[in-house]
């Protein structure tokens, strides 16, 4: 993370003004709000764009006040509609959503980019799942940067997506099952190991057109961002590079919350389970989340439930409302907390960096989200892998089968079954192997640090994009 507390020491680019626009899920909200605070630090003026329904749910008024005071950073704030009236259910609704993101969105934001050209904007940083960003960069005569949030290896199965339906793996009827040993700088990787929306048979739902259209349009734009580390990925991202130029500048955790930047992201309201955490011992408690996007079925979860009280172990389980569905209330199975009594705790929703960053934790039942296994090296805690959808899948393999900082929770990703819940559970938290993991962890987790560093890979990486921006707007502005 870019020195909060002391921006001046970087260079000041004052005529960089970039807005940024994250596609309004949790977690693409988190690495952007970090990502603004970074690259306020290195003297750029931010204005950061939150849509009007996620301004509402974290209910704490502009997020970067308490930044600004304490820092001194130019980061601004603004809101502009999604679309969609703000007591719309979007969890419930989710392909509406979608669909509202898709179609609508982008005229919302074009009102907004032609309010603030004025106040000397002049770059745009757009999530890559948008569909529009380098329309509406070209028509506002903005440098267009699409921020990718997860990992690269990701973002090249999407981008070479024709090569993947040439070679009969994707869109077609009957779809290849053997190795996909083509892609420029990627390892042959299983299918059954790429994005869910991959692996589809029925590509026409509205996630598809999203992707579709989304990386076609990123292949127009100037620079892409990305939240990984070059040492993890660096085969994939040197090809990349020599497509686009593409810039791994992670990881963009929320790591130094506890030493200054107060930046509240949550759409749900926190619980504060650090007393309860203070009362375990060290590495006992097992932290269970399935991140902030999807659903899990009522079945699963009620054999991860079982499984988990018969496993004995320590944990807090974060249930989302509406992790089966926002019009299922209480999935639990009954009895499932008094059961539990002090070895556990159900809560809606956490501050998850505080939670991984306290010693009582000592593993992660996770789905896998990007950002989660991130924040999990930082604060080396291994991982038991459940994905559920998109990129978790791929996340997984990454984990287990490349890194070995994880362990899967289940070995057939169809078949959810408490007896084998409880396995994992003990091998993660009291196995043999639990050592092996422990070791791999803390190496990646120093690979993580370095590549922060001044020197370090993404240091230099974020150096050369700032960089790149300012020879860019200065062409664009003809004062090159
Ligand atoms: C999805 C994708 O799977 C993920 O890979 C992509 O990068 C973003 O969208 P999501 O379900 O949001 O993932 O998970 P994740 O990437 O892990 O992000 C969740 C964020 O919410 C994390 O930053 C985590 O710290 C935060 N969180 C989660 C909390 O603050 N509290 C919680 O209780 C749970």
């Amino acid at each position: 993370m870019a020195d909060v507390k002391n921006p001046n020491k970087h260079h000041k680019h004052h005529r960089l003004h970039a807005l940024l626009i994250p596609y309004p899920f949790q977690g693409h909200v988190n690495p952007f709000v970090h990502l603004a605070i970074k690259l306020a630090s290195q003297g750029i003026t931010v204005t950061f764009v939150n849509t009007h329904y996620n301004h509402h749910q974290i209910n704490s008024g502009d997020i970067f006040a308490g930044v600004r005071s304490e820092s001194g950073l130019d980061i601004r704030y603004a809101t502009v509609s999604d679309g969609l009236p703000l007591g719309f259910d979007r969890s419930l609704n989710h392909d509406q959503y979608q669909s509202a993101l898709l179609h609508v969105f982008s005229a919302h934001v074009e009102e907004l980019v032609e309010s603030l050209v004025g106040e000397g904007v002049n770059v745009m940083i757009a999530d890559t799942f948008f569909v529009w960003p380098s329309v509406v960069a070209r028509k506002f005569g903005l440098v267009c940067v699409s921020f990718w949030t997860e990992a690269a290896l990701v973002f090249s199965l999407y981008y070479h997506m024709d090569l993947l339906r040439i070679h009969g793996h994707f869109g077609a009827q009957e779809t290849r099952r053997d190795l996909i040993d083509y892609i420029p700088g990627v390892e042959a990787i299983n299918p059954k190991d790429t994005a869910s929306y991959l692996q589809e048979t029925d590509i026409s739902s509205v996630v598809h057109q999203i992707i579709f259209k989304a990386f076609e349009d990123v292949k127009k734009v100037d620079f892409v961002l990305c939240n990984t580390i070059h040492q993890f990925e660096s085969k994939t991202i040197h090809a990349l590079n020599s497509k686009i130029p593409f810039y791994a500048i992670g990881p963009i955790i929320p790591f130094n919350l506890k030493t200054g930047s107060s930046v509240t992201t949550s759409l749900w309201s926190e619980s504060d389970c650090t007393q309860w955490l203070n009362t375990k011992p060290a590495g006992s408690v097992l932290y269970i989340s399935f991140g902030s996007y999807a659903h899990v079925t009522k079945k699963d979860l009620v054999e991860i439930a079982h499984g988990i009280s018969l496993s004995k172990v320590n944990f807090v389980w974060v249930v989302r409302p509406d992790i089966v569905s926002s019009d299922e209330t209480n999935p639990l199975p009954a009895g499932f907390e008094s059961e539990a009594g002090d070895r556990g705790i159900v809560i809606p929703w956490c501050c998850q960096m505080t939670v991984l960053s306290h010693p009582s934790i000592g593993g992660f039942l996770t789905h896998c989200g990007w950002n989660s296994i991130l924040e999990s090296i930082w604060c080396e805690v291994p991982l038991l892998c459940f994905p559920l959808l998109t990129d978790q899948v791929t996340n997984r393999k990454l984990v287990v089968d490349d890194w070995k900082i994880g362990m899967n929770l289940c070995e057939d990703r169809g078949f959810v079954g408490r007896d084998e819940v409880r396995m994992s559970i003990g091998r993660l938290m009291r196995g043999e192997s639990r050592e092996g993991v422990r070791g791999a962890i803390g190496r990646v987790k120093m690979s993580l640090e370095g590549a922060l560093e001044c020197s370090g890979s993404s240091g230099e990486n974020l150096g050369l994009f700032v960089d790149g921006l300012v020879a860019k707007v200065g062409l664009s502005n003809g004062k090159a």
